[in-house]
């Protein structure tokens, strides 16, 4: 035997060798799960339907659980799937195509998978687009409400089109597609599917959504990595911030300004916010939030003493663009001793809308909760969850930050789903604050001595 074959000396390994040893043990572990690949059924594609009904067969190997969300449920069974919307009550009865349809009675039965849809409201777009489903979508109920580039431009290229307001032409459009997503209000319609994920109450709730859209297109499997990531990601978020402890946690108020107008009868109303999803970002994000048991004021001298002592003002009046705007609407002055005037602590959602102002706060704010936590983060402790940190919704218009334009130019890849547009909250560098402010950056060497530590121990037992 030549000393090639025998290279290391078990009892003098030098640190080189025992990582070395360790390298080649994790490889040949590995080797199984890549020589033999995992077999298992998957729910059939859109476009594929069953050629050979076998009633005790599971159609549905890929299934998804609701784990937070309250407002929809899912059930399966071997060739069909009973999806509750629990806000409006539809159910919906998802069997396979080329099975049978046994559905029980008062289910809106679907075949699927679904191949073309109808979509009426801002969200179920964005949901849609990270499933990787974007080229379903046929018809759109505006033209304007988009701020999805790549929507935007099928709708510019004609591979989708806006539903016409004519009546004729409208029901023509609709009598192309499988379903219409959205239509809260059309129960008689055979093909709406009421959807209530801005309804539902947490951010996570309301991400979860995602799971109720993938079970029309058998993407059950896509959801579960979707929603998955999104969740560990915002739990991720939620530990730096629980690691980075302001001393002084800012109150934050979410609050909106109703012009007089026949829908409150004639009179002005100021308007303090009481949202579930609002109240989490808050907290998550490590401020407080501003609670009162009076929720809505006729003049605003009431409403700003209620709010004298909020440090950050997120303001959601649907138009009021500028600075201007807001301290009219809330008939503020610059000069006035607001903390969030002072500290120059305004923010608005319209930090980024479509050419024709469809605002992505409707949109992908609502699939992309660990994007808006990270937003929340940096508008709580603006050294967070990165010094250099850009938030893509909020935006400070007391600073004066400009609202961001997609248009159709910026659709980089019309085949590729999105993605959420968060960091990946476990490859930022962990900061810690120290007292008001001050920020540094923990040494990564922990991480890399507890490695070093771990191959080691390993490399040793695999010898023995
Ligand atoms: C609606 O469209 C149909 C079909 O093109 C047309 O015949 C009809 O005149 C239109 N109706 C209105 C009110 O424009
Ligand atoms: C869209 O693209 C333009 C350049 O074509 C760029 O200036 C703009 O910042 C982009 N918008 C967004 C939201 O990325």
């Amino acid at each position: 035997m030549s000393r090639l074959t025998l290279p290391i000396n078990f009892h003098e390994m030098s640190v080189f060798n025992q990582y070395f040893v360790a390298i080649i043990c994790i490889f040949f572990l590995l080797i199984p799960s890549v020589l033999v690949p995992e077999v298992s059924a998957q729910n059939l594609p859109t476009g594929q339907c069953v050629t050979e009904f076998k009633a005790d067969n599971d159609y549905f190997t890929d299934k998804v659980t609701v784990e937070t969300a309250s407002l929809f449920s899912i059930e399966y069974f071997n060739h069909y799937k009973l999806v509750t919307n629990k806000q409006t009550q539809e159910v919906f009865g998802l069997y396979q195509c080329g099975t049978v349809n046994d559905l029980p009675a008062n289910v809106k039965p679907f075949p699927v998978s679904i191949n073309s849809v109808a979509v009426t409201d801002t969200s179920s777009n964005a949901f849609l687009d990270m499933l990787g489903l974007r080229s379903v979508i046929k018809v759109l109920g505006s033209a304007d409400l988009i701020s999805s580039p790549c929507i935007q431009y099928a709708k510019d290229n004609g591979d989708i089109t806006i539903l016409s307001t004519n009546e004729t032409l409208n029901a023509i459009e609709l009598g192309n597609v499988d379903l219409i997503f959205g239509a809260t209000d059309a129960a008689a319609d055979k093909k709406s599917v009421s959807v209530s994920s801005s309804n539902d109450p947490g951010v996570l709730n309301r991400v979860e959504w995602i799971k109720f859209y993938s079970v029309f297109f058998n993407a059950e499997s896509k959801a579960n990595e979707v929603y998955g990531k999104i969740k560990s990601n915002y739990e991720c978020f939620k530990n730096l911030v629980g690691k980075n402890t302001l001393s002084n946690k800012p109150v934050v108020a979410w609050v909106a300004y109703e012009a007089p107008s026949e829908f409150n009868q004639n009179t002005a109303a100021y308007k303090i916010a009481d949202a579930m999803y609002k109240m989490q970002l808050t907290e998550d994000a490590g401020g407080v939030y501003f609670n009162s048991t009076t929720l809505s004021y006729s003049n605003s001298v009431d409403f700003l003493k209620a709010i004298e002592n909020v440090d950050i003002l997120i303001d959601e009046t649907f138009v009021a663009p500028t600075l201007d705007d807001v301290y009219k609407n809330f008939e503020l002055t610059p000069n006035q001793q607001y903390k969030f005037i002072k500290n120059q602590a305004i923010y608005r959602e319209d930090g980024l809308t479509g050419p024709n102002d469809g605002r992505d706060w409707f949109e992908n704010a609502v699939v992309m909760g660990d994007a808006l936590l990270e937003d929340m983060i940096n508008v709580v402790n603006p050294k967070l969850p990165k010094s250099d940190y850009q938030r893509i919704w909020l935006r400070n218009v007391a600073k004066n930050e400009p609202i961001k334009i997609s248009s159709s130019n910026n659709c980089s890849d019309l085949n590729q789903p999105s993605f959420s547009k968060a960091d990946d909250c476990s490859a930022l560098p962990s900061v810690s604050v120290k007292g008001d402010g001050v920020i540094s950056s923990t040494p990564t060497f922990f991480s890399y001595l507890i490695a070093f530590v771990i191959s080691v121990i390993f490399s040793n037992i695999s010898i023995i």
